[in-house]
Order: C-alpha cells, then structure tokens, then sequence
C-alpha cells in the first residue's frame, strides 16, 4: 500500500470541523467577547452575530427566523422537543408514537414520559429498517399528541419517508405534532419543514463539520414547549443561558458551506459508496449488507456485517492501518449489548457481532476509499 494518510470513515460520529469554521470562531472568540444580552456596543456585536446566523440556518431550512432555537446539541433538541412538547401538551392528551429504532436521546426522553404517565407506542420497521407511513397513521388515536421520527438512521443510513408519513398523519389527526431528528439527514437531503408538514426538526452542528455542541432545534410558530433549561429567558423562554456566539456562527458556517453544491456532494458520496459494496460483496460474498439500499439509503452511511467476527476486533485491525470506522453507533459503542437497531432489524447473532459502520462525508476520496479496501482486506483475511 504506498497511501500514506489517514482514511476517517466515522462521519456519522462526528466529522472534522471545516477549517474556515474554525477561523471564524477563532476571531469572534477574539474580537466578539461581549455578553450578547449585554446592552452596550459589545453586546449588541455579539447579538447581530447570532440573528445573522438565525438567519442563514432560517434560509436553509425555508423558516421564519423566530422559529430557531439554538441548543447544545442534537441530544438536547431531541429531549427539548420531545420533553417539551409532551408535557406542555398534556391537557389535549396522553398518547406518543415513535419508533424502536430511534436514537438514545430520542428513546430515554419517552421513557422518561412513560415513567411520567404518559403512553407511548414503538413501531417495528420492516428487515431493511423502513417505517411504512400507513402503520404510523394506524397508531393514531385521538389521544396522541406528538409523533417523533427519525430522517436518516445513524446505524444503518436507512432514510424514512418523512413527507408521505406526514401525509399519513395529519390525515388521521391534523392537531398531531411531528417531530422529526434530522441529524443525521440536515445539509445532505433536502428538508423543507413547512412544504413537508414537519412541526419540530432537530440538528446537529458538528455531523456536518462544524463545531461540537451547537444545535438547532427548528420548532412551527405556535408549537407549545415547556422549557428545560429556565434561567434568563434567552432564546423566546425557551432555552435559557448564555448564548455560545462563536459555536452558534461556526453552525451557520458550516451549515451554508455544506449546503453548496450538495447535489455534486451527493452524488460524490453515492458513487464512494456504490465503490464500497462493489468491492466488498464481491470480495468477500459472505458478508451482509444492513438497512435499506438504492432510494432508501442514505449515500453517506453503510453497515456490513461479517458474521462469524467480530466488528469491534475488524475496527481496532483497521486501525492499524490508519482507517476509523465504527460499530454500530459511536454513542453505543461502550456498551456490549448488541445494537438495538440490528436488533429490531431481527439479524442473527453474529452479523450483528460482526457488524461495522463506514460512514462518509465530502471529504473522502476515491484514492482513500481504495486505501481503505485494501486494508479491510488484509484485515478479514488475518481475522478469519
Ligand atoms: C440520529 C442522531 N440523533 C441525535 C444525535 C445526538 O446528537 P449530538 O451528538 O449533537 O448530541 C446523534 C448523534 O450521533 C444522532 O446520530
């Protein structure tokens, strides 16, 4: 192998921060210091800052300005829309539909409803890890309040329906609230929350290179919350504490830099991909292809189960060779259980043993890609 750099195929991790992210931050670090609810000249620099990026993340998304809250995270706007909407809606009903294939900040905020009271019903998604829109409408009743579904899975890059489950929805009951986590979709599929019926869509900053801890929890005017964070009445009362300036403009950043030439980017990403099943069913047949291909799946994620190994032994290898990639899902990734989402998949015991998770972003290359082929070969072959 003569390739000599660092191939990081976890983007759905995490993906490295875009270098004039990381110089805009730097100097509003430097030069935008001031506290932007102070209500001197600093204050108001820092302010404009943040409106600015309100702004740009309100245009890429086709929503007014005032329905952008900023965050810490997905996690959060996960916990806040689901949290928040339930337990300030309680009056119209006890009754929360979602799925079992959900992300751990998506999934322990329903459970934590449940223990509160609340009802909630989890729908199996079918072997390849769709979500029929029909058999969300079934699972309305009249009490159901809130509906959270995730775009893109982070495991298997399953991509779900949204607008026909919306669609679904809104038919059976049009005063359900549908949030969606958009994590790991936003800058890479289109998402037009007005036009698709969606009511709340969360965001995650650095799954589309820009800084960690910053989110964006896009929430419909006259969407009700209860806040989770109390304090100063930032951001309309709804999430209170000092605003991150430099993390909230890096989000923006990053979000208008990824959002150009996404069509090309996609394209790039699906043929990286295509490059990667090619070359690994063919070399190894006995390998087995997770989650929803062609239409269905995301271009930027791809899970492979070798069963009879184990993913976590293929991953350390890899390492070795300079190529990151993961098991499942990196928030998991501590923990021996096997991944609830092969899980709900019903895979045997051993693809979900020797399951990996290669994930892409617009910085790979076909040169890397190559790279890291080679190595996986070399690496099953000394594991098998
Ligand atoms: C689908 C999904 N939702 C939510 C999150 C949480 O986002 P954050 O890491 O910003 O808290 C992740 C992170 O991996 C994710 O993949």
């Amino acid at each position: 192998m003569t390739f000599s750099g660092e191939v990081y195929l976890d983007n759905s991790a995490t993906t490295p921060v875009f270098p004039q992210v990381m110089s805009t931050m730097h100097k509003i670090m430097q030069d935008e210091y001031g506290n932007p609810s102070s209500l001197h000249r600093r204050g108001s620099g820092a302010a404009r800052i943040i409106e600015a990026a309100r702004r740009t993340i309100a245009e890429l998304l086709c929503v007014s300005n005032e329905e952008i809250i900023f965050t810490s995270g997905g996690t959060e706007s996960n916990n806040l829309a689901i949290m928040g909407i339930a337990r300030r809606n309680k009056r119209r009903g006890n009754h929360l539909v979602t799925t079992l294939i959900e992300h751990s900040s998506v999934l322990e905020p329903f459970q934590q409803l449940e223990e509160e009271g609340f009802s909630v019903s989890y729908l199996l998604p079918d072997k390849d890890g769709l979500i029929e829109p029909s058999s969300v409408a079934e699972a309305v009743c009249d009490q159901t309040i809130l509906i959270s579904i995730m775009h893109v899975n982070n495991e298997i890059g399953t991509v779900q329906p949204i607008s026909e489950i919306a669609k679904a929805i809104k038919a059976r009951n049009p005063n359900v609230i549908f949030h969606i986590d958009g994590v790991q979709s936003f800058a890479k599929f289109p998402l037009h929350p007005h036009d698709s019926r969606i009511d709340a869509l969360s965001i995650s900053a650095h799954k589309f290179h820009g800084p960690r801890g910053m989110g964006t929890l896009y929430l419909r005017r006259g969407i009700l919350v209860d806040p989770l964070l109390r304090g100063g009445g930032h951001e309309k009362g709804i999430r209170a504490g000092t605003e991150n300036t430099p993390g909230i403009a890096g989000m923006a950043l990053a979000a208008r830099l990824s959002f150009q030439d996404q069509q090309q980017k996609m394209k790039q990403l699906n043929s990286l991909k295509e490059k990667l099943i090619a070359a690994i069913t063919r070399d190894h047949p006995w390998a087995r292809v997770n989650g929803a291909q062609g239409e269905g799946g995301a271009p930027h994620i791809l899970n492979v189960s070798f069963p009879g190994l184990k993913g976590e032994l293929i991953m350390h290898t890899l390492e070795e060779y300079n190529v990151y990639v993961s098991t499942g899902s990196a928030c998991h990734s501590h923990k021996n259980d096997p991944s609830h989402v092969l899980q709900a998949l019903k895979l045997d015991e051993q693809s979900m043993e020797g399951a990996i998770r290669i994930s892409l972003s617009e910085q790979n290359t076909m040169e890397q890609i190559d790279h890291a082929l080679a190595a996986l070969n070399k690496v099953i072959s000394s594991l098998s």
